[in-house]
């Protein structure tokens, strides 16, 4: 994979890297989509992480679908597809090395998932280094994800234009995630109600209320009442450290995660406040 990114380098050509876990769909499609006109040369990786899973969560049943996803990238002008194993990426066995950013991922997602950012950083730093790409693109969904990355790229002067992609949505508003196919018919018609609740936080942010320990509670009462299992945590947050508003914000960014059967559903809205 490197000696092929290195020689179209070497040829002038700027090279774009999609990362991904595969069982793609309309929302990854999008981030191979925003980089095709901007990149000479485009490789989308698939590698299930096994790293960023934490004990219980859904590795070995997280969907592998190479061949589908294969097909799918088969529209799109893409020159590369870099599906490591686990034992390819990790050679010398699990990695003794630690990339943390505990000011961006003690909180959120991060609390609730203990390794899961660590493991993340580590994979994308490794990306990184293999694919060697001048851009790569990484959805808004993950929006905890998105911070890490583009810090850990400023922090440690990886060469690389992180490009955020706007999260692609199904027509009643529900993100789109490989997770929602864990959802049973019901809580599919249930799940829409956490963008729902993050468009209500994001109105009355708007209408000028700043108490957002109450609004936080408030919206997590109202995803119980829908009929989600466990709020992990409604936040309103600044968008770039992800640290609680200090006041003053032009802009403020609505995260959820909760339960909802045996999928665990996130999202975010960003709200300008000045508008
Ligand atoms: O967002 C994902 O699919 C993964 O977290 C990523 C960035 C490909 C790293 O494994």
């Amino acid at each position: 994979m490197r000696d092929l990114s290195r020689n179209w380098r070497g040829r002038g050509l700027r090279v774009g890297l999609v990362p991904t876990m595969g069982n793609l769909h309309a929302g990854h499609l999008t981030l191979v989509e925003s980089l095709a006109g901007a990149v000479d040369r485009l490789v989308v990786s698939i590698f299930v992480n096994p790293l960023q899973f934490g004990a219980g969560e859904d590795y070995e049943s997280y969907p592998r679908t190479l061949e589908a996803d294969r097909r799918a990238l088969s529209a799109y002008p893409v020159d590369a597809l870099f599906a490591p194993g686990a034992q390819e990426m990790y050679p010398h066995g699990e990695p003794v090395t630690v990339i943390d950013l505990p000011a961006l991922t003690g909180t959120l997602c991060g609390a609730a998932r203990p390794g899961h950012f660590a493991g993340v950083a580590l994979v994308v730093a490794k990306l990184f280094h293999i694919v060697e790409p001048d851009e790569a693109a990484f959805g808004a969904k993950d929006y905890q994800q998105l911070q890490v990355v583009r810090r850990l790229t400023a922090d440690l002067d990886l060469p690389v234009e992180v490009v955020a992609v706007p999260t692609v949505r199904e027509p009643d508003g529900l993100a789109m995630s490989s997770r929602n196919h864990y959802l049973t018919p019901a809580e599919r018609e249930t799940a829409p109600a956490l963008y729902e609740t993050l468009r209500g936080v994001a109105r009355e942010l708007r209408a000028g209320r700043r108490e957002y320990a109450a609004l936080e509670r408030e919206a997590a009462a109202l995803l119980q009442e829908h009929g989600f299992d466990e709020v992990d945590y409604v936040a309103v947050r600044r968008p770039g450290d992800l640290a609680p508003p200090a006041g003053g914000e032009p802009r403020l960014v609505c995260l959820a995660a909760a339960r909802l059967g045996a999928a665990r559903l996130i999202d975010n809205l960003e709200v300008d406040l000045n508008p």
